[in-house]
């Protein structure tokens, strides 16, 4: 099959149907009402059936012609993930993987359920939702849309769980895209730093002074600003979003002097410094 590196897929339209797992909540919500805005129809994907309802109303009130619908299923249970898609009539374009959660802490104190869980949602819960979608999408040669982190780029203090998973995610993504882009479907890959969001609350409660000290080198980005630059990227077909200047530079610098950006995390650690065993 004949297909060009430089292959790019037109931008999001009007009457395109997207899914979007972690629909409820923080930055799946925030693009599914974008995604709406523009004139998608969006299917909300997530386990809290009372919160995905909220989210559709609010969704609704703000954008009144959406057609906007939802599927209460766990991401990490692939036969309900499997059986759920099969219910579903519309066609499908754009599958946004926005489903997680973080467990933060240092190594020594977490367990090994820690890891599976992390693992189970973030990374095998994209896994099957593009196994459970992929053959719409590529009926339509359509977009996948994995969000992962910065995270998954490079370690961060607490994150040995998180990391792992997005690192998988971030690994997974590069090689689907191989496979996929000549087959019609593209492939994007959005790595936020950190952003304000219901997940960061609740980690704000009991993180550890290291990941803060950490994962603030750089202040949180507002979520309006991480879903505009998110949803620019998707809409221009870039295969890497990394949202927010400051979080660029970060990145870059992490990939061309990776000494010195590491050298200026160990300090920031250092200077907060605690340890499981304080
Ligand atoms: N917030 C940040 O600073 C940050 C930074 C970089 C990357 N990210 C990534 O961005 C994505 C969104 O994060 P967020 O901060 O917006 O999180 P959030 O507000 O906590 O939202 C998470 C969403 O995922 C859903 N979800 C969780 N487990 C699920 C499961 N097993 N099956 C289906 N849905 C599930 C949640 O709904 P239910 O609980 O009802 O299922 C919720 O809708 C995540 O992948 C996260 O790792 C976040």
């Amino acid at each position: 099959m004949k297909f060009s590196l430089f292959n790019r897929t037109a931008g999001l339209r009007a009457g395109q149907h997207a899914v979007v797992t972690g629909g409820s909540s923080g930055l799946g919500l925030a693009l599914s009402r974008r995604l709406a805005t523009r004139g998608l129809s969006v299917t909300l994907v997530a386990r809290d059936k009372a919160r995905l309802a909220t989210a559709a109303a609010s969704i609704s009130d703000a954008v009144p012609s959406a057609v906007i619908d939802y599927i209460a299923v766990d991401v990490a249970d692939s036969e309900a993930l499997a059986a759920a898609f099969d219910s579903l009539t519309q066609d499908l374009d754009i599958l946004v993987n926005s489903a997680g959660i973080i467990r933060e802490g240092y190594f020594e104190g977490l367990s090994t359920s820690d890891f599976h869980d992390v693992m189970d949602i973030n990374f095998f819960g994209t896994v099957n939702t593009i196994r459970a979608t992929l053959p719409r999408l590529k009926q339509r040669r359509g977009r996948i849309v994995n969000i992962a982190s910065v995270a998954g780029l490079t370690g961060v203090f607490g994150y040995t769980p998180y990391c792992a998973a997005k690192h998988a995610l971030v690994g997974f993504t590069a090689a689907l895209r191989f496979e996929l882009e000549p087959q019609g479907v593209r492939v994007q890959l959005v790595c936020p730093g950190e952003f304000e969001s219901p997940m960061v609350e609740d980690l704000d409660r009991t993180r550890t002074p290291e990941n803060r000290r950490h994962t603030l080198t750089i202040p949180k980005l507002r979520i309006d600003q991480l879903a505009d630059a998110t949803v620019a990227g998707i809409d221009s077909g870039q295969r890497l979003v990394v949202p927010g200047a400051q979080t660029r530079v970060l990145v870059t610098a992490q990939r061309l002097v990776p000494s010195v950006a590491n050298a200026i995390a160990q300090q920031r650690i250092s200077a907060v410094y605690q340890g499981p065993d304080r």
